[in-house]
C-alpha cells in the first residue's frame, strides 16, 4: 500500500485499533419493533462490515423508552434488546471491523412519526394512536417546544436527571456485554444532551442551567458516568452540534470549551456535526455571521472546519462528517490534519462497498485483496476486465 494514504492507516485509540479511518455514521432506520433490532438491522449494518468500514456505529440507540425519537427507533433499555443486536455485533467484529454504539436520548424531539408515513417527522398526535403509534410525553431541560406547533415537553427534575444518567450507564454496560468496543454519546441535533448545552433549549434556573458551566453540567455528568462504566481500553466519542446556527445559540467557542472539558474527563474523539436545536438555521455554520443560503448550507465537507477547529484548539481527536463523498476528498481531509477520522452516512447507504472502492481508487488495494473471500469470483472478474483494458 502506498505509505502516504492516511484513509487506510490504522488508528489506535486507547486499547482499540481501528483498521482504517472510515466510520459509518449513525443512521436511524426507523425499523425497530419495541426497540428491538430486526433482520433489517442485521442486513443494514453487516453490509458496512462486508464493505470493510473501520468502525461501524449503530443508529442512535435509546437508553430509555421515552428517549426514542420514534416508535421505530432502536433501544437498549433492557437486556433482551441488547441480545437482539448481538449477532450483528459479532458479525461486524468477525469481518475485522470495530463495532460501536451511539447512545441517545431524544429529549423534547421524542414522540414523532417515522419518516415513511404522511407528515413523517412531525410530533405524534392522538390520531396516530389508531395505527399503534400512541404519543408519549417528551422531556427536556425546560418546557420549551422544539418549534411552533410542537407539544410542550415536561421539565426534568433532579431525580429524573439521576434516572437518565443511570440509564446511560446501564446501556453502556449492556453494550459492552454484547461485544461493542466503542461508545458515542449523542450530544447533537437538538436531542436531550444538546438541549441542555444550548441556551435555546435550556432556560433552567437551578445548577443545570444558566451560564455555559451550568448548561454543560448534565452532559458532562453523563459523559463522566459513562466513561467510568467503560473498560479503560475502550474509546469514548461524543457527537456534538458544533454550532446551532441561530441567534443567541451555541457557538464554536462554546464547543471548544466543551471539548476541553470532555477531553479531561476521558472523551477521546469529538464527532463534529451541527444544527438541529429547532427551527431552520439562519446563519452560516461558521463564525462569519453571514446569512445562510442553500448553496452555503450543505456543500461537500461543510462541517470539516468544525472538526479542524476542535482538533487545533483542544486536546481531543476529531471526526469530520457531512457530505464526504469522494475517496480523494476523504483522504485530503485527513492529510490536511483537519480530522483524525471521517464518517460517512448517506454515501455509505448508497454504496456500502465504498471503503473497498476507495482502497482501489487510492491504490491501496489494486488487486482486491481486501474483499471478503466469498466474493473472490466477483473481484477476479473485475481484475480480468481491468487487465484487458490496460
Ligand atoms: C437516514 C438518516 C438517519 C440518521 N440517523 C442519525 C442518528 O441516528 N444519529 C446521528 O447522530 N445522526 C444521524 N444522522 C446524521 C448522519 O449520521 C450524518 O451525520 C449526516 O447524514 C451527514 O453525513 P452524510 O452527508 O455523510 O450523510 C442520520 C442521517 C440520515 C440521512
Amino acid at each position: 500500500m502506498p505509505e502516504s494514504v492516511k484513509l487506510f492507516e490504522p488508528l489506535t485509540i486507547r486499547g482499540c485499533t481501528l483498521p482504517n479511518r472510515i466510520v459509518v455514521s449513525p443512521l436511524c432506520q426507523y425499523s425497530a419493533v419495541d426497540g428491538f433490532a430486526q433482520p433489517w438491522h442485521f442486513s443494514h449494518l453487516s453490509a458496512f462490515a462486508r464493505g470493510k468500514a473501520g468502525l461501524v456505529f449503530t443508529e442512535a440507540t435509546a437508553v430509555e423508552d421515552r428517549g426514542r425519537i420514534t416508535r421505530g427507533c432502536l433501544g437498549i433499555w433492557n437486556d433482551a434488546q441488547a441480545d437482539a443486536l448481538r449477532p450483528t455485533i459479532e458479525f461486524i467484529e468477525s469481518m475485522g471491523c470495530v463495532a460501536g454504539m451511539q447512545l441517545a436520548h431524544a429529549g423534547r424531539k421524542a414522540s414523532t412519526r417515522v419518516p415513511f408515513v404522511e407528515k413523517g417527522g412531525s410530533p405524534l398526535t392522538e390520531e396516530d394512536a389508531a395505527r399503534g403509534e400512541t404519543p408519549w410525553q417528551a422531556v427536556a431541560p425546560s418546557p420549551l417546544p422544539v418549534t411552533d406547533g410542537w407539544p410542550l415537553p415536561r421539565e426534568l427534575d433532579t431525580d429524573d436527571l439521576a434516572e437518565i444518567k443511570a440509564a446511560f450507564v446501564a446501556a453502556t454496560l449492556r453494550a459492552f456485554a454484547i461485544g461493542i468496543k466503542v461508545i458515542e454519546l449523542h450530544m447533537a441535533h437538538g436531542y436531550l444532551l444538546h438541549s441542555f448545552l444550548s441556551p435555546l433549549g435550556n432556560q433552567r434556573s437551578d445548577e443545570y442551567g444558566g451560564d455555559i458551566e451550568d448548561r454543560m453540567r448534565f452532559p458532562l455528568e453523563v459523559a463522566a458516568a459513562v466513561r467510568a462504566a467503560m473498560p479503560d481500553e475502550a474509546p469514548l466519542f461524543a457527537r456534538i452540534s458544533a454550532v446551532d446556527g441561530r441567534e443567541d445559540g451555541w457557538t464554536l467557542e462554546d464547543s471548544a470549551v466543551l471539548c476541553e472539558r470532555m477531553s479531561s474527563l476521558g472523551v477521546d474523539v469529538v464527532d463534529c456535526s451541527s444544527g438541529g436545536i429547532g427551527g431552520a438555521p439562519r446563519f452560516r455554520n461558521d463564525d462569519s455571521g453571514q446569512p445562510l443560503t442553500s448553496d452555503s448550507a450543505r456543500g461537500p465537507g461543510f462541517q470539516v472546519p468544525y472538526a479542524q477547529r476542535m482538533r487545533e484548539t483542544t486536546d481531543i481527536m476529531s471526526m469530520a462528517v457531512g457530505v464526504i463523498i469522494d475517496p480523494q476528498q476523504a483522504e485530503s481531509i485527513l492529510q490536511s490534519g483537519a480530522a483524525d477520522l471521517v464518517a460517512l452516512g448517506r454515501e455509505l447507504m448508497y454504496e456500502p462497498f465504498w471503503p473497498l472502492h476507495a482502497a482501489e481508487a487510492l491504490g491501496v488495494d489494486p488487486d482486491y485483496k481486501m474483499w471478503p473471500k466469498q466474493y473472490g469470483w466477483a473481484v477476479d472478474r473485475r481484475a480480468q476486465i481491468k487487465r484487458m483494458n490496460e
